[in-house]
């Protein structure tokens, strides 16, 4: 396997973007990555989305985004793993290059959330069918099992979970590209409104658009592109069962676990090598669980990390320096290569006011659905 390298990163800001179809976000996005690394070619790309189909009537992504980009013939598909399609492009991306099949690939992500009047129905495609969506439970829903069943084993609390969402939107009041770049108050956290007891509004992420893309050569052509290329040092990826109802535990993750065990074997490195890490915090309940089962905190102890701020910018392992899909927005099919940039931005020292001092190594993390599968990269700056 050849040594894969980032070599240019684009993206565009993350929102209810009403003037900006499908088409214009991914081209947004994946004309800066090509201009970032000075690059006119590419042999291919690899477009994560979890749900255009539903949420804005359009198929077939691979062959209309490259010919809007002005670059039909290149090799191009759709990856899906719902929300962690983005995750799933870059390691797919990742794999070709590293396999030797192209030299110059773009990993994209990108959805187009807002226009759609039946977001929570398509999002919750993404759980078992027959199980629970069926059943009318949404992803708030079963978020908030997992949160009651944390708070129950290892006497997690409201506030607790407020923290988190305290701490992500610090970090994204700093991070121009945020959906929602205003702090909030633990306060504020409390009071917003219950949608699914015990998460409120301000536990959940929100309803987004955006997109993001990166390019990936062979770390010996990097130079080409760039003076700072960020080295991908492992991929893992791992599945879940699927339904709550067939897991042993629903306060732990298994497929982040597992997927996060198969990265650091890849990498020959320990949680406890990692500067900072970007993770699945889709609810505030889930950074808790995903911090767990990444190892970079022990389990159980999650739920004290945003409140002694051990997570936070200037903490002992920074998460979610770029506000997290809580405050930056999620935008499902893009946030998995929306944390590959912010590490980018990180261990390259770009980061401005959000810039972890010293970073040299970041963990990115997503997850799709309640926790089925998840990706994890772990990357170098050099
Ligand atoms: N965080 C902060 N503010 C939010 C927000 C969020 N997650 N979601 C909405 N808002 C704001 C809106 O901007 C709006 O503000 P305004 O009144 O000043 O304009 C207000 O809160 C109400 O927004 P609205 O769109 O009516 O909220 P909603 O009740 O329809 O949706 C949620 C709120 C939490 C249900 C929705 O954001 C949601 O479903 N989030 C989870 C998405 C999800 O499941 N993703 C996949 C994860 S696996």
């Amino acid at each position: 396997m050849r040594d894969v390298a980032i070599v240019g990163v684009g993206m565009t800001r993350f929102g209810e973007l009403w003037e900006t179809s499908l088409r214009d976000l991914f081209v947004q996005a994946a004309s800066e990555a090509l201009h970032s690394a000075r690059a006119d070619h590419l042999d291919a790309v690899f477009i994560g989305n979890m749900s255009a189909g539903q949420f804005v009537g359009q198929e077939h992504l691979g062959p209309l985004l490259v010919d809007h980009l002005g670059m039909a013939g290149v090799a191009a598909g759709r990856v899906e793993s719902a929300c962690a399609s983005g995750g799933l492009a870059l390691r797919t991306a990742f794999v070709e290059v590293a396999s030797g099949m192209s030299d110059l690939v773009m990993a994209a992500g990108v959805e187009k959330m807002t226009d759609s009047i039946d977001v929570t129905e398509v999002l919750a495609t993404a759980s078992d069918q027959e199980l629970e969506a069926y059943h009318g439970i949404t992803f708030p829903g079963l978020y908030a099992m997992i949160a009651r069943a944390h708070m129950e084993k290892h006497g997690t609390t409201e506030e607790d979970l407020s923290w988190v969402s305290v701490k992500n939107h610090r970090h994204g009041a700093l991070n121009p590209k945020a959906q929602f770049p205003a702090e909030v108050t633990l306060e504020d956290v409390m009071r917003s409104s219950m949608v699914a007891d015990p998460l409120r509004l301000l536990h959940c992420s929100p309803v987004s658009d955006g997109a993001a893309a990166v390019l990936l050569c062979p770390l010996d052509q990097a130079k080409k592109y760039t003076d700072r290329p960020v080295r991908i040092r492992a991929s893992g990826l791992a599945t879940g069962s699927m339904a709550l109802a067939d897991r042993k535990d629903i306060a732990f993750l298994d497929s982040v676990q597992l997927s996060a065990q198969r990265a650091y074997k890849m990498a020959g490195l320990t949680p406890a090598d990692m500067h900072l890490a970007e993770v699945h915090d889709c609810f505030a309940i889930a950074e808790i669980c995903c911090i767990e089962a990444l190892g970079l905190v022990a389990c159980g102890k999650g739920n004290a990390a945003a409140r002694t701020g051990e997570t936070a910018l200037g903490g002992r392992i920074p998460v979610n320096t770029s506000g997290g899909l809580k405050s930056k927005g999620h935008p499902v099919g893009a946030t998995g290569i929306a944390q590959a940039i912010e590490l980018c931005e990180q261990l390259r020292g770009e980061a401005g006011a959000r810039q972890v001092k010293g970073a040299r190594i970041g963990l990115a993390q997503n997850m799709g659905g309640s926790g089925a599968s998840s990706v994890v990269h772990i990357f170098e700056g050099i």
